[in-house]
């Protein structure tokens, strides 16, 4: 029997490079995306899937408690994974409370349905049922210039949206601690590749640059994330699912650091031969420093790579062209992110740059 994977925030970034993933590797799995739609879904992402008949769209709310008990009483869901959330950090400083609404309020709202749904009696749950909260390394805060996040380290989140992803992160383990309701967490770094909406590093750098805009670089630039290409993320979630074991966090990441100025001079590197030298270190403008901004991530993918043999496959040199790629022919995909309130936002941000 096809197992049913309720996927929320399938529309978003990693959630529809992850069902694309998941139903182009399966022909036995069913797949209900359950999405809001907030500024960040678009379901232009799952064009390439929308026809196939184990694929559904929901339109709902994380939050909306009775709508996600009756989707799961309306269908026999064996797994969840749960990727809706507010995102973005920028955004979490300028408005911190739909980051506490959706990430936390939304995450303990379907621990709860799916709870309820699974259990049988006290303790005791559907066979092989399980569900993965989808974390992050920010759970960890800020490393010095040596070290690594391991799934041990501390927790010591530093901004609204990691303190929110890391009260959704406890409050899962929490229901495993205590209910012994069946749970993964998996904390991934930074990840980029197509469908990613364009106020993230990469690809606000590959858009504005093919606008000769200007380069947005906040404080020195120095600060370090660790680049994972968005397969290799989806390949490990996958991983998790059918073999992790329950209770356990797995940190994924590809050991791949990169300080922010060098991601953006590699994006110049790559595009300023097609575009006749315009696209230049010309185009970079040192901005204001984010508030309370992490200065290193870097994670430790010791565990995953030893208990479930994960192996990220796309190296980032291979990774960046094929995003950069992918932005210059999906110039129609672009256009309608842009003009769905997007530029408003841009223009807000970043008034005295271009
Ligand atoms: P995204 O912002 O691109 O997508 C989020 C999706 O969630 C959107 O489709 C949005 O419509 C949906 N959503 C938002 N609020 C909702 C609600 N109340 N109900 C239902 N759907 C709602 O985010 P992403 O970059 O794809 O990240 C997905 C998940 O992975 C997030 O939980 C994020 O914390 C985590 N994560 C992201 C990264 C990264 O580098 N992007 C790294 C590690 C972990
Ligand atoms: P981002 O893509 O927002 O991811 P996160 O903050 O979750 O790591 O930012 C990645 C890094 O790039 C982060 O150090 C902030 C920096 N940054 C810029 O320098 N300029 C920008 O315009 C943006 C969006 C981010």
């Amino acid at each position: 029997m096809n197992k049913t994977y309720l996927v929320t925030g399938g529309a978003g970034f990693i959630g529809s490079n992850f069902i694309i993933y998941m139903l182009n590797k399966y022909s036995d799995v069913n797949i209900i995306n359950v999405d809001f739609l907030t500024y960040a879904g678009n379901l232009e992402n799952l064009k390439s899937v929308e026809k196939n008949e184990n694929y559904k769209f929901i339109k709902a709310d994380i939050c909306d408690a009775e709508k996600i008990e009756e989707i799961f009483n309306e269908n026999e869901i064996d797994y969840v994974v749960n990727f809706a959330a507010e995102s973005h950090v920028d955004r979490s400083i300028k408005n911190p409370s739909i980051f506490v609404k959706t990430n936390v309020e939304g995450t303990l709202n379907l621990l709860n349905a799916a709870k309820k749904n699974w259990e049988e009696k006290d303790g005791v749950y559907k066979k092989g049922v399980k569900f993965l909260q989808v974390s992050t390394d920010e759970v960890y805060g800020s490393l010095g210039e040596t070290g690594y996040f391991y799934e041990t380290t501390p927790l010591d989140p530093h901004s609204p949206y990691s303190a929110s992803k890391t009260s959704a992160d406890l409050i899962a383990k929490s229901y495993y601690d205590t209910f012994k309701f069946p749970v993964n967490i998996t904390r991934c770094s930074n990840n980029y590749g197509p469908f990613q909406f364009p106020e993230k590093l990469i690809p606000l750098i590959i858009t504005n640059a093919i606008s000769l805009k200007n380069l947005p670089v906040y404080g020195d630039g120095l600060q370090i994330r660790d680049w994972l290409y968005v397969k290799d993320h989806c390949k490990a979630i996958d991983l998790v699912i059918n073999k992790g074991k329950v209770g356990e966090v797995y940190n994924i990441g590809g050991h791949n650091e990169k300080t922010n100025i060098e991601i953006v001079k590699i994006i110049i590197n790559k595009l300023n031969k097609s575009f006749d030298g315009r696209i230049n270190e010309n185009l970079i403008k040192h901005v204001e420093d984010r508030k309370g901004h992490d200065r290193r991530y870097a994670i430790a993918p010791d565990k995953i790579k030893k208990e479930l043999s994960w192996e990220p496959i796309t190296m980032f040199e291979e990774g960046i062209e094929k995003t950069i790629e992918w932005y210059l022919k999906n110039d129609e995909w672009l256009k309608n992110v842009l003009s769905n309130g997007y530029l408003d936002y841009y223009n807000k941000m970043y008034k005295n740059l271009v």
